[in-house]
């Protein structure tokens, strides 16, 4: 903060408010003291409002930028690895080779759940909405390492950053098998974090050999892209819940609720779901015009964003990734692909889409790679999931570590002013 101040003449009264100058990004200007003075801001769906000061991540959606500490996300797709991004994300610095080791080590030993978790799945029906699952499977933590969590210690929030991180894949692996009426298969000390949740998803306990290195890549990847994003909705609700002095994993199950949804984590399954509809070339023209038309609540799944007003820079990469997984596999996903790569072209010299800056979001080819790799529709939330853990948990934890206010927004009443209460026979 300086010495700028914002005036605003309100009431017959002039208000000074102070401006805040980021390392990156618009100036904010700071109206937590409007309240005294007779009036409140009102932004539904936070358009022009910072909820928070954080030094995670950047996004710059009118150039298509995203940094994680402020390395950006094309490098550490490329270059990186999500055990790396996790340490980045959750301590602000890249480690040396001995803090990776010593993180990853730390990450494998905490992989195992605890056998009573089995019995949360037990509770659901194999047909059961996966991600229902694994926000139930969350909350259990917090049956178990509730008592041994002090939230105002920096190691404790540390601790549960990193189980939170290191046991979602094999919860999510758990979501997959209880659909699929197999037994579960406890994570291997010898394999990376990737290739445990591959193992733990496809794999036979009887298995030594290390799964495939292409899907395992591409799996890391796509978590990569997935591990943080500021204050998306996700996000903003664990910092809510955490507000609170919740317990951690009562506010990470929290946030899964509200990825679920179709606008935000849902989008990847609405969007395979939709390349199958259009499934040819030639019907993406009445697809195209069934998003335009305002009388149609179609909508192009996986194009649009709030902060993204042009390519996301997480599209890209998934585009190449999705590519590499066909080649590899050898998918029926591919004449999928073919109709994705045509819609974009269309959608992307089409005045609606260009006038209102839609461009393909993270979950446009997403969807495809992850059927690629085997992972049926309904779980690809729970992918998301899996890769936001770190994101989470690292706002969370910035939260508690800095001064912080429970969250507590006001509102604009336009309901009844006061009257009497009538009784049942007058009505
Ligand atoms: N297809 C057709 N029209 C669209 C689309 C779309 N996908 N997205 C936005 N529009 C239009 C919208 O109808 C509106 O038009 P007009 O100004 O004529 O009324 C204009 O573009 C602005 O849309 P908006 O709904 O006000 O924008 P928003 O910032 O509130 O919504 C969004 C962002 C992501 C919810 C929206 O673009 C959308 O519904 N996209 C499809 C769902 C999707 O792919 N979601 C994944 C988001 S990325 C994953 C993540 O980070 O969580």
């Amino acid at each position: 903060m300086n010495d700028d101040k914002a005036l605003l003449n309100f009431n017959n009264a002039s208000v000074e408010l102070p401006i805040h100058r980021p390392t990156l990004g618009q100036d904010v200007i700071e109206v937590s003291s409007l309240g005294k003075s007779g009036a409140f801001t009102y932004d539904p769906g936070f358009m022009a409002t910072a909820a928070c000061e954080s030094k995670i991540t950047f996004i710059d959606g009118g150039k298509g930028v995203l940094l994680y500490r402020g390395y950006p996300i094309d490098q550490l797709a490329e270059k990186s690895d999500f055990m790396e991004v996790c340490y980045l994300i959750l301590n602000g610095e890249l480690p040396t080779q001995a803090g990776k080791t010593a993180f990853e080590k730390k990450v494998n030993d905490h992989m195992a759940v605890d056998p009573i978790i089995e019995n949360i799945f037990k509770g659901f029906k194999k047909e059961a909405h996966p991600m229902a699952m694994i926000t139930a499977a969350i909350a259990s933590l917090a049956g178990l390492y509730h008592d041994q969590t002090n939230i105002k210690n920096s190691s404790d929030r540390m601790d549960a950053a990193i189980k939170f991180v290191a046991k979602i894949p094999t919860l999510t692996a758990m979501c997959y098998r209880h659909g699929k009426g197999e037994t579960f298969l406890s994570p291997r000390k010898d394999l990376t974090y990737s290739e445990n949740f591959i193992y733990m998803m496809y794999g036979k306990a009887s298995d030594t050999d290390k799964p495939n290195p292409v899907l395992c890549k591409a799996m890391d990847t796509i978590f990569v892209l997935h591990a943080d994003h500021e204050q998306n909705a996700s996000t903003s609700t664990v910092r809510l819940s955490g507000s609170t002095d919740t317990d951690p994993f009562a506010a990470f199950a929290a946030g899964a609720t509200a990825l679920w949804g179709p606008a935000h984590g849902g989008a990847n399954e609405a969007a395979l779901n939709m390349l199958h509809e259009i499934a040819s070339v030639d019907r993406i023209p009445h697809y195209i015009a069934r998003a335009k038309d305002k009388s149609d609540s179609f909508r192009l799944m996986g194009f649009g964003h709030r902060v993204y007003k042009n390519y996301d820079p997480r599209a890209s990469v998934m585009r190449k990734i999705c590519y590499d997984v066909l080649e590899e596999t050898g998918s029926h996903e591919l004449e999928v692909f073919k109709v994705a790569k045509a819609l974009e072209k269309i959608a992307l010299e089409d005045a609606y889409f260009l006038e209102r800056k839609l461009y393909p979001n993270v979950d446009f080819y997403s969807g495809i790679t992850q059927s690629a790799l085997g992972i049926p529709s309904r779980l690809f939330t729970v992918i998301f999931t899996l890769g936001r853990s770190v994101g989470w948990a690292a706002h969370w934890n910035e939260m508690l570590s800095n001064a912080y206010k429970i969250g507590r927004p006001r509102q604009l009443y336009t309901g009844y002013t006061k009257r009497d209460f009538v009784a049942i026979d007058e009505r």
